[in-house]
């Protein structure tokens, strides 16, 4: 048995030997994970590290200043912030299938980076806050035959192509135990309490085409689905909540007039660790008063839907 802040000082003096003198790179994808692993990384070896964000567009409302003014104004650790959304609306133009999405945006996540690492004058390690059920899940589904079931790695074919070495620190850990270490490393509880978000953001929270136009709508819509929750008291009682913005329309009527609108799903879950999850019970006054605020105050959407579906046999995301 070991304690938070024994695993903190083992893993310091882990990534101490394992790096030496050597510059290490970090992606920040925006979540929880890869913060506490740059975090301890930092404290590690100081100045050695430089993180780099890349912001697609694919982000929710707000996150990605969150993440900016979290490490320069925070910690005060060095970071490369590059949007680069015009580059990823561009190439997910008339893509549909979910794995040709999670591709592309991994293919050019990669390519920024590289571009990004290239002008600090590169760097022999890449880090990254893979945890263990990520281990796990890209490689088998729960014990069975070694299927793919989504392929969750964001920057997999990295290490190779730029001739680097891995970083990762928090392999060993479960969801709950990294938000332990992040509290440990005084990450503010509003940031470690953060629900997981995927990398390839709401890419796959839009089945069909993505654009910046539906990108924008369903950023509106989740931003009251998630205020409201915040409201209500449930945020930390829920794995993850989110919208889901669908490529069907139906007929509403709003005023005197005929509306035809897309449908939004909202999805929330319970999970320990994301390999599956329960369909959370809101209080039955909760998704009425939701449904209306969305249809209210987001311009495209006239319908709300919830979804009652556990994993196994769903999955949490939609693609
Ligand atoms: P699923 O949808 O497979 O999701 O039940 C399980 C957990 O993984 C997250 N997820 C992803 N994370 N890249 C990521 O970094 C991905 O492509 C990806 N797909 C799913 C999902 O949000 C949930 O927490």
């Amino acid at each position: 048995d070991w304690t938070m802040a024994e695993f903190r000082e083992a893993k310091i003096a882990d990534i101490r030997a394992q790096v030496g003198k050597e510059k290490v790179i970090c992606g920040l994808s925006g979540g929880v994970d890869s913060a506490v692993a740059a975090v301890l990384i930092h404290e590690a070896i100081g100045d050695q590290l430089t993180c780099v964000f890349v912001d697609h567009g694919l982000m929710r409302s707000g996150e990605a200043d969150q993440v900016v003014s979290l490490f320069r104004n925070h910690y005060n650790i060095p970071l490369i912030a590059v949007n680069v959304e015009t580059l990823f609306m561009n190439g997910l133009a008339g893509v549909t299938d979910p794995e040709a999405k999670r591709k592309f945006i991994g293919k050019t996540f990669i390519d920024v980076f590289e571009e990004e690492a290239r002008k600090i004058g590169g760097a022999a390690f890449l880090a990254q806050g893979t945890l263990y059920p990520d281990v796990i899940e890209s490689v088998s589904f729960t014990g069975g035959p070694s299927v793919t079931i989504k392929s969750h790695h964001n920057v997999g074919g990295l290490p190779e192509r730029m001739n680097m070495k891995l970083v990762e620190p928090l392999r060993e850990l479960f969801k709950d135990e990294v938000r332990e270490l992040g509290r440990e490393l005084g990450l503010p509880e509003a940031f470690v309490g953060r629900h997981p978000f995927p990398g390839p953001g709401l890419a796959i929270r839009i089945p069909g085409e993505v654009s910046k136009e539906r990108c924008d709508i369903l950023r509106k819509a989740d931003a009251i689905y998630l205020e409201e929750i915040r409201a209500a008291g449930l945020y930390d009682a829920i794995w993850q909540a989110f919208a889901v913005l669908l490529p069907v329309k139906t007929v509403g009527v709003m005023g005197d007039g005929r509306t035809y609108d897309h449908v939004l799903a909202l999805r929330a879950v319970t999970s320990t660790d994301g390999m599956t999850a329960a369909v959370f019970d809101f209080p039955s006054d909760f998704l009425p008063r939701v449904a209306t605020r969305i249809v209210n105050e987001v311009k495209g959407v006239n319908r709300v839907v919830y979804d009652y579906t556990s994993k196994p046999p769903g999955t949490i995301e939609w693609e």
